[in-house]
């Protein structure tokens, strides 16, 4: 057996979870990421019948019974994961019985997994609907987007187009745009499945006035698709107090779309 403490998937975590601090996305204890693994690649570390202990999971999961995620652990600090994996992060499948996780590795301290598992694992259920090659979910509280919760209209299209305008990079980035729910309470079975809802249509879910999700193929994709909407809206925020003298107009978001070959939200450029 290799070291899964060498492995791709765990480096890369370590090297994500470690840049989103670096962001100042991530404060304390402040945000979680699970990452879909790949069965037969998890075998050349670890053994799949060797199970550490059993967590019950809160919500049925039975969809994604027998699939394996890295998970990092709640309460745990991402500015702490690079230097100690094996107490920050775990490695779950999860039970047939769907209510149960399975801990492979990791948690070594005694600790289990986020507070948020069941938003995770209800938007993995609906974006593999979408697209059966997501492995992704993220969820941070980054500055400028959280602050823009508070000043601007929570009504999705008018959100995403606020952020489309600030640079040329957003349309071409998020096209599908953003769904944003009001403030809810975090941790809750309930947000799981508000979230779970958006992420139907959207690739980014806002949660206002506590921060974002995102979902993507890739642990790169999806960081480039929370950093790609954090910096529109840092762009937003810093130009605000002045008045506006020029701005990306619909006409140009069309000429990005053509350009880039890219699918905009029907309806939401006029
Ligand atoms: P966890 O420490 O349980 O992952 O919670 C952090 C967080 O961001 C809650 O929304
Ligand atoms: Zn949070």
């Amino acid at each position: 057996m290799k070291d899964v403490k060498k492995s791709p998937f765990l480096r890369e975590m370590c090297k994500t979870v470690s840049n989103m601090y670096r962001l100042g996305w991530d404060e304390r204890n402040g945000g979680n990421v699970s990452l879909l693994l790949d069965e037969n690649e998890v075998a050349k570390y670890l053994d799949p019948k060797k199970v550490k202990r059993t967590i019950p999971i809160g919500f049925d999961a039975k969809e994604l019974a027998g699939k394996i995620f890295l998970v990092t652990g709640t309460g745990k600090y991402f500015k702490n994961v690079e230097d100690d994996p094996e107490n920050n992060l775990g490695i779950i499948r999860i039970a047939p019985d769907g209510v149960t996780a399975e801990l492979l590795w990791g948690y070594a301290d005694g600790g289990r997994f986020t507070s948020e598992l069941p938003a995770h694992l209800m938007s993995h259920i609906a974006r593999l609907k979408v697209n059966p090659k997501n492995r992704v979910v993220m969820h941070c509280h980054p500055v400028n987007l959280l602050s823009m919760t508070f000043i601007h209209s929570l009504d999705e299209r008018e959100f995403t187009r606020s952020l489309w305008r600030t640079c040329t990079e957003c349309m071409v980035v998020f096209p599908d745009g953003i769904g944003v729910l009001p403030w809810m309470l975090c941790g809750t079975p309930e947000i799981g499945i508000a979230t779970a809802e958006k992420m139907n249509d959207f690739r980014l879910v806002v949660w206002a006035q506590h921060g974002i999700y995102g979902a993507g193929a890739d642990l790169d994709e999806t960081f480039g698709l929370i950093e790609t909407a954090e910096k529109g809206a840092e762009i937003y925020m810093k130009t605000l107090p002045y008045p506006i003298l020029q701005t990306i107009t619909d006409e140009d978001l069309k000429v990005i779309a053509k350009a880039f070959n890219v699918t905009y939200k029907e309806g939401w450029v006029d």
